[in-house]
């Protein structure tokens, strides 16, 4: 089964692929000779997620699927959430975010967060299907590690040993994440086609 990950972000590909089975083969969007910008102008994740894997569908008729990612934050109302890629602004930094994200956190001492995933998923026969999956942790006062992307040098999740996602090998943050759980969904729903 031929499938578009309809993402430009190759750390999240690198995540999921060793999560989807052999018979999915994974395409790019580079592969389907997608170039552009998706749209993600929803109000919601689940919105967003939709919206990206409706367009592939529309735009190059390949049966696809597109996440969408939040963190919220407990003592930020839910913020970043929706906004978490242009939190810092337009530019979308992952640095500026982080950045801005400490600094609105400095006299709070409830640190807990959420990262929540939604994918959506488009059939070839144009079926729509959603997956959600989510981890709860807490927000370090610092940065630490250097892998992963996005806010995971300061997202520790509670299931963890303290190190933060981006202290963790691929895999280990694979085992918690809430990417993985969303696409767990995904690939178990697959599995009965
Ligand atoms: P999106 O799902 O690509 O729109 O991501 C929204 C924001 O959350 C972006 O700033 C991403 O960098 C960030 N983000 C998404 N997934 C993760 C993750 O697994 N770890 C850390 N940050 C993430």
């Amino acid at each position: 089964m031929r499938l578009c990950f309809a993402s430009n972000n190759a750390h999240k590909l690198d995540e999921i692929r060793p999560l989807l089975p052999a018979k999915v083969q994974l395409l790019s969007l580079n592969d389907i000779g997608c170039h552009e910008e998706l749209p993600e102008t929803q109000d919601t994740i689940e919105g967003n997620a939709r919206q990206k894997a409706q367009y592939v569908w529309d735009h190059f008729g390949v049966a696809c699927f597109a996440d969408d990612t939040g963190l919220e934050v407990t003592a930020l109302g839910g913020a970043p959430g929706v906004y978490s890629a242009r939190y810092a602004g337009p530019q979308r930094l992952a640095e500026d975010n982080v950045a801005k994200l400490l600094h609105e956190l400095r006299s709070h001492t409830d640190r807990t967060a959420r990262f929540r995933t939604v994918v959506a998923l488009v059939l070839p026969d144009g079926t729509t299907h959603e997956f959600a999956g989510a981890v709860e942790g807490r927000i370090s006062p610092e940065l630490h590690g250097s892998g992963g992307f996005g806010y995971d040098p300061v997202f520790v999740p509670v299931e963890g040993d303290g190190r933060t996602f981006a202290e963790m090998p691929l895999a280990e943050k694979n085992g918690l994440s809430h990417r993985s759980r969303a696409v767990a969904g995904l690939v178990a729903f697959l599995g009965e086609k």
